[in-house]
């Protein structure tokens, strides 16, 4: 009996998911393949971190001459540089850039947008807790040419692939293309991203509730209501759920798709729109949460049916196990 290959490669395995396309022409399969280089590159920053007091810091010569950047700003290089030139893009958008990045004329063309998020919870980086790099995928509206606005800001559920790699104890590429959920882990001493969790399944339901509670007093009735009843079994103080916030929205989610339970970023005083980038953010963790059973909502409606208006866009989120996020909403709408 032939058994399953031990070791599989993100690469073999994105190629293989490509093979069962007959139309497929290999454009897509390199984006994704340059992600994965794009996602080494960064983690070998990224496991210096720690170094760079003892290596010099940003705008420091360190010893092999190079000028060394501040890790946010080098993920961001890091992606352009592994991405401008594949002819197989039209446009690039970064939660560190303004406007849209445009592919040189050279290289231009392609059939995708890509959309990212270098590194997601740089506030962390200094103190050495898991943080993130986030994309997503959308194929272009326009005929040919660079890429515009209109290729970029289209609703999430048009999106062909979507992902994260989390920088934690371990590193890891999780990714959907619309065939479920599939993680990889790196095994550094050889430098691959190995298959490590096939068809990851949200569970239903889910005792963890994640969210940055400092902001209770800038909340709405109606979410601080919310968070009081997870506190409570028929009104008695409990300890029904417990709390965890990494503040790494990678790091959350990604407890949250292997574990159950829920994220939020609510809107507050302070952020009246939300907080967390719908282009940027949302979108990809929804299209990753969806695709493992799980949904994603801004507390009233699907994130992934929203139609965007800006590229940096920011919207509330409430995302996780579906039973959840359903009595999130219902506690929302008032009907609780
Ligand atoms: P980024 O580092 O890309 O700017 O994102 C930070 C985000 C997100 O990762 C996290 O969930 C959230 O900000 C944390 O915000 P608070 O510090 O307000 O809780
Ligand atoms: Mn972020
Ligand atoms: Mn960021």
């Amino acid at each position: 009996m032939i058994t399953k290959p031990k070791f599989m490669t993100l690469e073999r395995f994105i190629r293989e998911q490509e093979e069962s396309f007959p139309k497929a022409t290999g454009e897509f399969t390199a984006v994704l393949f340059g992600m994965t280089l794009a996602a080494k590159l960064v983690w070998r920053e990224v496991s210096k971190a720690g170094l760079v007091n003892i290596l010099g810091t940003t705008e420091q010569i360190n010893f092999t001459g190079d000028i060394l950047k501040k890790l946010d700003l080098f993920a961001d290089e890091t992606l352009y540089k592994t991405m401008y030139y594949s002819g197989h893009l039209c446009a690039m958008a970064s939660e560190e850039s303004k406007g849209l990045i445009q592919i040189p004329d050279k290289y231009i063309g392609g059939k995708y947008v890509l959309i990212y998020d270098p590194l997601d919870g740089s506030s962390n980086i200094d103190a050495n807790i898991t943080i993130g790099t986030i994309f997503s995928m959308f194929k272009r509206v326009t005929d040919s040419g660079h890429g515009t606005l209109e290729d970029c800001l289209q609703p999430g559920y048009r999106q062909v692939a979507a992902g994260y790699i989390i920088y934690g104890t371990s590193t890891m590429f999780v990714y959907t293309t619309g065939q479920g959920v599939h993680g990889f882990t790196l095994d550094p001493s050889v430098g691959e991203f190995l298959l490590s969790h096939e068809n990851i399944r949200i569970p239903q339901r889910g005792k963890t509730y994640s969210v940055n509670e400092g902001n209770f007093n800038l909340w709405d009735d109606r979410i601080k209501k919310y968070i009081q009843y997870l506190k409570e079994i028929n009104g008695k103080p409990d300890h029904p759920h417990s709390l965890r916030y990494i503040g790494t929205m990678v790091g959350d989610i990604h407890r949250t798709l292997l574990y159950g339970g829920i994220f939020m970023y609510p809107a507050d005083k302070k952020n009246p729109n939300g907080k967390l980038r719908l282009m940027y953010e949302c979108n990809p963790m929804a299209f990753v949460v969806e695709q493992a059973g799980g949904k994603a909502s801004n507390g009233f409606q699907r994130i992934l049916d929203i139609k965007p208006t800006s590229l940096h866009q920011q919207i509330p989120i409430f995302i996780g196990s579906p039973v959840n996020v359903t009595l999130c909403e219902e506690f929302l709408s008032g009907k609780r």
